[in-house]
Formats: C-alpha cells, structure tokens, sequence
C-alpha cells in the first residue's frame, strides 16, 4: 500500500511554513479569545479532508515517515508530525471554537479521541490517481469505514464516539488541489496541458462532496488553493522563471487561480444541487498572496524565503538538503518569516491566515466558522 506514495513525491510536494514572534502570536492569542466564546451549542464535529496544509500527523502515522524538530519547535516544543514550526490553519479553526485539535484518522494508539471528528488529510495527498494512497478518495473511502465503524460500536455500547446525529451535524472541510496543479508542473506538463486536468480535478472533488452528502452531511467548507506559484520551492526548482510584480511564478499562480475559480463555480452549483446543504467556499489564495504581497505590513521581511532549508538568499531551499536533513539552516525563533520550510507556512503565517478566514471576509457566502454549531 505504502509503495506508490514514494519519497521522492513527498519531497515535491507542497507545504508551507512561516517562522513566528513571540510578541505577536501572544497578541494574535488574545484576540483569538475573543472568537473562543463562539456560539456552538452542539458539541462541534469536525472531519477534515486534505493535505499536508492540514495534516496534524497523518503521514508520520500512517506510513511512519519521520517528521522531527525543528518542526513543532515554536508551539508544541515537539514534532507532532504537522510540516510546521506550530499550528496550523486547521488547529487554529479549532481552537475558535475551543474544541480539541482533530487526531489524525490513521493515528491507533490510545490517546486519539474521535469524539469531535477526525482528521483525514495526509502529506503529499492529491484528488488523482483516484486510488493511490491518500488521495482523496481514499480519505473518503476512509471516513465511510470510519462512520460504520463509530455507529457499530454506538450501538454496541460505545461512549465517546460519534453517532448519527453527530455526523449529520458535522462540519465537513476540504482542502486539496495544490499537489494536483504542482505535480502537473513537476511533471514537464506545459500551462496548457496542466489546465487541462483542472476539470478532472474538480470532478473528484465533487464526487467526495456528493458522497458526504448522500451519508447526511449538509455542511461543507471548502478551501481553495494558495498562490503555487510564490513557493521557495517552486522558485527554487523552476528554470526559466516567469515571475509577477511580487517575484512569484505567473504561470503556477495562473493555473492555480484558474483552479479556484473552477471550485468556485463547483460549490455555487452544489448549493442549489444538494437541497438543504450550506456549502461555503474560502478564498486562501486571496490571503496569502495578500501576505506575501504585503509582508512588511505583516511585519514579515522575506516572503520567499522559507526560514529553514538550506543555500541562503533568494529562497534558502534546495531539494536535496531540505528542513530536517542533515546540513539545513533554520532562522532564529523569533524571526518573521512566512514560509518554514519552502513549502508549508509558518505558524506566525498560519495565525493570520486563520484570523482572516474568522474574519468571514474571504468566504462565500459569509458565514461565521461556527455556523454548523450553533443551531
Ligand atoms: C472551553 O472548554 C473547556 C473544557 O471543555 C471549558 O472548561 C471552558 O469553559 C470552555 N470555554 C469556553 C469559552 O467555552
Ligand atoms: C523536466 O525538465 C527538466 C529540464 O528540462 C529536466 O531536468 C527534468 O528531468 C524533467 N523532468 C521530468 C519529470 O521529465
Ligand atoms: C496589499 O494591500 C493593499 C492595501 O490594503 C490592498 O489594496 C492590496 O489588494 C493588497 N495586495 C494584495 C495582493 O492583496
């Protein structure tokens, strides 16, 4: 099972990271009490669907990949298997409504609750191949194991499981398309030939929404995808740079606006498909490119420099000597940088993002996160 997902396709893929300061994380701490006091009056039940954007330790689970410090170094003091220094979106949306963070599904040992919803996603997770090992489909072929599982053991007596209001009532997220468009990139495909596959991708996704449907799911949040195209990574690995006024790569950031606007339209089209179901769509790429366009505002001063890699200046990324591997370089705790490892964000970077998805500005329709559990 674990072959096809190999290495090298973990290294390729997508994840970022910002490092933080204390100062302000302390500040972005207490505004997060405020939005603590939501207005859930179920308890809330959360399944999230993804990759490594919000994986809280899928993989390092599920296939035994190390994930090691200095990821987890500025929150956890520990690696917790996230590709970050701390939290993430997904913990932070969490945290808005004071419920746990969510146990990776694949996590089996003792202390995983699943009593608010599990979380599915898994590094380097993409909608296609269909059945390769985690994509999408499999998370949702996961999640349906997973739901006639908790109901066998509810009727057998279980406590601490979800029931069938439970997940009637849940919130159900989606975050996943970035390692579809990138490994189009990575794979030599041209602008064209990789917009081309957008249809297919979008179909998978749908797919994975009617199914949550059909079990009972009504409410959906639905992530698109950042700017692909402002990754170390990416600006690292590509030749011949076609770069937009914030030294980004057009083409990547093109194919993945293209991408949103396709998911866009997909969830205005389920809203009136699917009777009864609220299916909110949240603008990420609007967020990051805001904070990457504007850093120094944010108080970031290298946008596209990951804060732990190795080479220095431009991007201090380089494939093969990447965060956690003999010879990296990791800037200093306290420093400011939006992207950790040239990849995935930082936790200072992930407490904005998160902020501004709260804010309802970014999501269509508006709607607060803690909809879902209020009534
Ligand atoms: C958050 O949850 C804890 C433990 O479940 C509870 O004691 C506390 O009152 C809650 N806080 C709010 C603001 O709901
Ligand atoms: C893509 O093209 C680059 C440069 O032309 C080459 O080095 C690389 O091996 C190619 N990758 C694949 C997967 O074909
Ligand atoms: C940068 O900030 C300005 C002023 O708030 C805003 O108008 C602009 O849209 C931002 N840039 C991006 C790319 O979001």
């Amino acid at each position: 099972m674990a072959s096809p997902l190999s290495l090298s396709l973990l290294c390729h893929h997508p994840i970022f990271f910002f490092c933080f300061s204390l100062l302000f994380s302390t500040l972005l701490l207490a505004s997060f009490s405020h939005a603590v006091a939501s207005q859930c009056k179920n308890q809330p039940i959360i399944f999230n669907f993804g990759d490594s954007n919000s994986d809280t330790g899928g993989l390092a689970s599920g296939l035994g990949f190390p994930i090691n410090l200095p990821n987890g170094r500025s929150f956890f003091r520990r690696s917790t298997g996230r590709l970050s220094d701390g939290r993430l979106l997904i913990d932070f949306l969490c945290q808005s409504l004071n419920a746990s963070y969510l146990s990776p599904y694949l996590d089996s040992l003792g202390g995983s609750k699943f009593a608010n919803g599990a979380n599915f996603a898994v590094v380097g997770s993409s909608t296609l191949p269909k059945y390769l090992p985690f994509s999408l489909n499999i998370q949702i072929m996961q999640f349906l194991h997973f739901k006639a599982r908790s109901l066998e053991l509810v009727n057998a007596g279980s406590r601490n499981l979800i029931n069938e209001e439970g997940f009637r009532n849940a919130l159900y997220i989606i975050d996943i398309g970035q390692n579809d468009i990138a490994d189009s990139f990575d794979k030599n495909l041209s602008y064209v030939q990789v917009t081309k596959r957008i249809p297919s991708i979008i179909t998978e996704i749908k797919n994975a929404v009617k199914t949550l449907y059909n079990q009972g799911g009504r409410k959906f949040w639905i992530h698109n995808t950042g700017p692909l195209g402002c990754l170390p990574q990416k600006l690292w690995l590509v030749q011949k740079k076609d770069l937009d006024p914030h030294g980004c790569l057009s083409s990547y950031n093109s194919a993945a606006l293209l991408f949103n606007e396709a998911l866009r339209l997909l969830c205005q089209e389920l809203r009136s498909e699917l009777a009864d179901s609220t299916v909110v769509y949240v603008d990420i790429y609007a967020i990051k490119y805001d904070l990457i366009a504007n850093s120094s505002k944010y108080g970031f001063s290298s946008p596209l420099m990951a804060c732990c890699g190795s080479g220095g200046p431009p991007y201090n990324y380089n494939i093969r000597v990447t965060c956690g591997q003999p010879g990296y370089q990791v800037c200093n705790e306290g420093s400011r940088f939006l992207s950790w490892d040239g990849i995935h964000y930082t936790e200072a970077a992930n407490s904005i993002i998160a902020s501004r998805v709260l804010s309802t500005a970014y999501s269509s329709p508006r709607t607060t996160f803690d909809f879902f559990c209020r009534s």
